[in-house]
């Protein structure tokens, strides 16, 4: 429990990075967004505009001064942008942020894994939502920060699955949150989010939007790594975003991408079926068709605030009865995927315990605060849980293609 009030003390610090003698304050470190192989764009916030926010980085030296952009948010703040191009697939590059003349952090966490594109070096990455919790009530964003820090393979990025920032995705609370807790994680590990039912309790266009630099219109995108293509969609409140054109959107996408790709795994807020104590959402479970036309291996969802982790299943949610005998072992499951609820990330849902279910649908749950790390390497993935109270794995499979 230590863990659990580690972080506040990274939260109330943050408010109090003033550098130089000047009123200039850095009030959100710097986080990485669309770290590709080559490119990879660094944001941060300070209260006050400047002539010049820049970046200086490199591999060994931080030698290299790259400038970039400011923009006025609509509470008055400032964030601030550089992307970096021609960066060498593989490279890890340090960097350190300057507005004007003035250095305003230079953490050894602030660096970049530019992608490796070499298959068999293989990469990782985590998966959880429901995290954006505030930390003085019943939320633990700053334990499941503390324990990804720990990790022995540093990941590649964080698929997040919606709820990111709670109780109605207000950019207000962010920094208390989300960043603050995260802020020694996000200056190092890229992270995607999907957007979830509390990230549309206010206009996610003047908030969640103004907050992250994603791929595609925001709401919904794909993006790549190595042999893996990942998808994320905007289920809203369960009614999906704009879901004619997503729907479509996603079609499209699954389309282009037949043939290119080892792994195609698909992030969203809301499960389809599933054993928990929400809902089963129509809407999700309408694409398991498609999901499963197009060979899609994982469908990756929070909203449910516990761990469940289901028996692979066809296009129409009927489970696959030959893969029960090995619940830790698979193999390539044509027209099937396995879907996976990980919403502990930053909230635990209280006086709740998983039980039976009909169809016996589930392979694994727990109910205990998580995130889950799937390494990629060529042909075989391995995927762990761990408990963000003791950070040890509690459940780990693997799939052989
Ligand atoms: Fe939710």
């Amino acid at each position: 429990m230590i863990l659990r009030f580690l972080p506040i003390l990274i939260i109330t610090s943050l408010t109090a990075c003033v550098k130089d003698s000047s009123k200039l304050t850095m009030i959100r470190r710097p986080y990485i967004q669309n770290v590709w192989a080559d490119s990879a764009s660094i944001l941060w916030k300070t209260n006050i505009q400047t002539d010049k926010c820049h970046v200086m980085y490199g591999i060994n030296q931080v030698n290299t001064d790259k400038v970039g952009k400011t923009f006025k948010n609509p509470d008055g703040t400032f964030t601030h942008t550089v992307t970096l191009n021609g960066l060498q697939q593989g490279q890890r590059y340090k960097y350190t942020v300057y507005n004007d003349n003035i250095m305003l952090d230079n953490s050894e966490l602030n660096f970049i894994d530019a992608q490796r594109t070499d298959t068999s070096v293989g990469f990782n990455f985590l998966a959880f939502g429901d995290v954006g919790r505030n930390p003085y009530e019943d939320g633990f964003p700053q334990v499941t920060s503390s324990q990804i820090l720990a990790l022995p393979k540093h990941p590649d990025f964080i698929t997040a699955l919606g709820d990111i920032v709670y109780p109605l995705g207000e950019s207000s609370k962010y920094d208390d949150y989300l960043f603050g807790p995260f802020a020694y994680t996000f200056s190092n590990i890229p992270f995607y989010p999907a957007l979830g039912n509390h990230d549309w309790g206010v206009n996610p266009e003047l908030n969640f939007c103004m907050e992250w630099k994603l791929p595609g219109n925001e709401h919904y995108y794909s993006y790549d790594y190595q042999n893996a293509h990942f998808i994320t969609l905007d289920s809203k409140d369960g009614d999906f975003f704009d879901y004619a054109a997503q729907k479509t959107w996603l079609i499209n996408d699954l389309q282009q991408a037949q043939g290119h790709y080892d792994w195609i795994i698909v992030s969203l807020h809301h499960p389809g079926r599933s054993c928990t104590y929400k809902s089963n959402e129509a809407n999700v479970v309408a694409l398991y068709p498609i999901f499963a036309q197009y060979n899609v291996d994982f469908v990756l969802n929070g909203h449910a605030h516990t761990y469940e982790r289901l028996q692979p299943y066809d296009g129409n949610g009927n489970v696959l009865e030959q893969y029960r005998t090995d619940i830790h072992h698979y193999p390539d499951i044509p027209n099937g995927f396995i879907s996976i609820t990980a919403g502990g990330g930053g909230v635990l849902q209280p006086n709740w315990t998983p039980g039976d279910c009909a169809g016996d649908l589930t392979a694994v749950r727990y109910h205990k605060g998580h995130f889950m790390q799937f390494e990629i390497k060529g042909k075989k993935l391995t995927a762990k849980a761990y408990d963000v109270q003791s950070g040890l794995p509690f459940d780990e499979f693997e799939m052989q293609k």
